[in-house]
């Protein structure tokens, strides 16, 4: 009705789609979502200060959900792994229900999802729970099934998310992750000074998001030039991995464009031979310890002839493209576990972008619903 199209135009505010307004308000969100949480240096998350006991003492963490919440669990895993020295393991929601995964009652199942109402989501917790698991959800929804079905469990607190393609959420999903992580680590003194780093990181968070959310113009650019393309493939690696992933997923689920995330490390064991002058490829190479790895394997798509776009650190272009025959993406460097909230904000602006540009519906792209309530 007019009615509702004017109260939707009145909640977009300034911006002409939902997806535009929750990326730029990602350095407010990650401001909501660590608030109260660091005091004096230390992580306080009132949601798992019962249990944690628990949780330093299980055998597993296993982290679960679906699309872009899968993907925020791999990103904060590797930070995860190092600072509560507990294996960490990924399940997507449908695939462990499908194979009936080992679970046992000496694991910890964290559940991640931004409506909290993801069916497939839903289901996994209901098995984990008969297995005796301790259940720990992370959502953005308050009075969620998922926030009461869980022993306990933090919330994002990122705000209402309205567009189908989920950013804020995203990112606000990893900080609280790391959070989790920083609290369960803790009661080690050989990582203080790592934790202390991390938590100075995450103050200046928001305002590193802000800046890299200068890149849209440039983003909007480069998304001019790839509007024709049929395929766009993205290879990350280490805890980049997850934003090679969730930046191919977000082209794919707005802009209608086939995108794939891969492991770099993978990439001579089969996608290699996609590599021709054609295909355009995204490169994340940002200065962490995979830096010298992704070097490499710059030079091999190059020696290829790949047509290579890739994101460094700010100041690193001339390291990763010598000779300038690639286009450069250039971010502020933030402490590695941080990265990825960094490097996934000019790959939301670019689907973004190439979305507008192709003339799609950027809120409600084609046969999706924001919440899959449905098996
Ligand atoms: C993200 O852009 C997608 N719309 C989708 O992958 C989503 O993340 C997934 O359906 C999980 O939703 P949830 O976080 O509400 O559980």
């Amino acid at each position: 009705s007019v009615l509702e199209m004017e109260v939707e135009q009145i909640k977009k505010g300034d911006f002409d789609h939902f997806m535009k307004k929750e990326i730029h308000e990602q350095p407010d969100s990650l401001t909501t979502s660590m608030r109260g949480r660091l005091k004096d240096g230390v992580v306080g998350l009132g949601g798992l200060k019962d249990h944690m006991r628990t949780i330093r003492r299980s055998r597993r963490i296993i982290f679960i959900g679906c699309g872009t919440s899968y993907h925020a669990a791999l990103a904060a895993r590797p930070i995860m792994e190092e600072l509560t020295d507990i294996p960490v393991t990924m399940e997507i929601a449908s695939d462990m229900l499908d194979r009936k995964a080992l679970i046992f009652k000496e694991d910890t199942a964290v559940f991640v999802s931004q409506s909290g109402e993801t069916a497939d989501t839903l289901l996994a917790l209901e098995y984990a729970l008969q297995h005796g698991a301790l259940c720990v959800g992370v959502t953005n929804t308050v009075g969620s099934t998922l926030a009461r079905k869980t022993h306990c469990g933090v919330h994002i607190n990122a705000g209402c998310e309205i567009g189908v393609a989920s950013t804020k959420a995203y990112t606000c999903q990893i900080v609280v992750m790391v959070m989790m992580a920083l609290a369960i680590g803790s009661d080690k003194m050989s990582t203080l000074a790592q934790r202390e780093a991390i938590i100075a990181g995450l103050t200046k968070l928001p305002e590193k998001v802000h800046d890299v959310l200068k890149l849209d113009g440039e983003m909007k650019a480069l998304a001019q030039s790839l509007i024709e393309e049929q395929s766009l493939l993205m290879f990350g690696r280490g805890n980049n991995y997850a934003t090679a992933l969730e930046g191919a997923l977000k082209v794919k689920e707005v802009a209608l464009m086939h995108s794939e995330g891969m492991l770099a490390g993978e990439m001579k064991h089969g996608p290699l031979a996609l590599v021709d002058e054609y295909l355009p490829i995204i490169v994340i190479a940002t200065h962490d310890d995979s830096f010298s790895k992704q070097q490499s394997v710059i030079q091999q798509l190059h020696a290829r002839k790949g047509r290579l776009i890739v994101m460094c650190s700010e100041g690193d272009a001339s390291l990763v493209c010598p000779d300038g025959r690639s286009r450069v993406i250039e971010v502020p460097r933030v402490v590695d576990c941080l990265q990825p909230i960094i490097n996934i904000i000019p790959m939301q602006l670019l689907a973004y972008h190439l979305t507008v540009l192709r003339g799609y519906n950027v809120d409600q792209p084609r046969n999706l619903a924001k919440s899959v309530t449905t098996q």
